[in-house]
């Protein structure tokens, strides 16, 4: 059963010059790339997607980093990919994360940390509704 996910490849990711870097992960193993788009996000649009945080007290500052610069909305699909991508990315805190892990190689600190990546098909489904609404 294909399940599908929603990523985004966060502005310090897209600073560092590794887009690329990252979506050869997915794809080395064997998940799929179904849409792709670099876009900047404004602060309300960040509210929106981060609807669940908006009261922690880590959101205001993660807001002004989603907001710092262009990111690329993803959504990959395969088998279990919703579990399959967040082992990808490791621990959300990269002192945290697994060795290999995109965290562990490329995150600066807990909110600087490269990549996003839905917690359930549920919520995967809600935010490619908002980010792709056409499809
Ligand atoms: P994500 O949603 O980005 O895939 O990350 P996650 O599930 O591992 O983490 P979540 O709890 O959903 O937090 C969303 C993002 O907020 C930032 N954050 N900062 N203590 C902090 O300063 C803190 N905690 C979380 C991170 O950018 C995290 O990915
Ligand atoms: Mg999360």
């Amino acid at each position: 059963m294909t399940e599908r996910t929603f990523v985004i490849i966060k502005p310090d990711a897209v600073r560092a010059g590794i887009v690329g870097e990252i979506l050869s992960r997915y794809e080395r193993e064997g998940l799929g790339l179904e849409a792709i788009e670099m876009r900047s996000i404004d602060g309300d649009f960040a509210d929106r997607h981060y609807a669940a945080h908006l009261e922690r007290d880590f959101y205001p500052p993660l807001r002004e980093f989603m907001t710092s610069g262009p990111v690329v909305a993803v959504v990959v699909s395969g088998p279990d990919a919703v579990r399959r991508v967040r082992t990808i990315h490791g621990a959300t805190d990269p002192a945290e994360a697994a060795p290999g892990t995109i965290r562990a190689d490329h995150a600066t600190s807990v909110r600087e940390n490269a990549v996003h990546g839905s917690d359930s098909p549920e919520s995967a489904e809600a935010e490619i509704a908002l980010w792709f609404p056409r499809g």
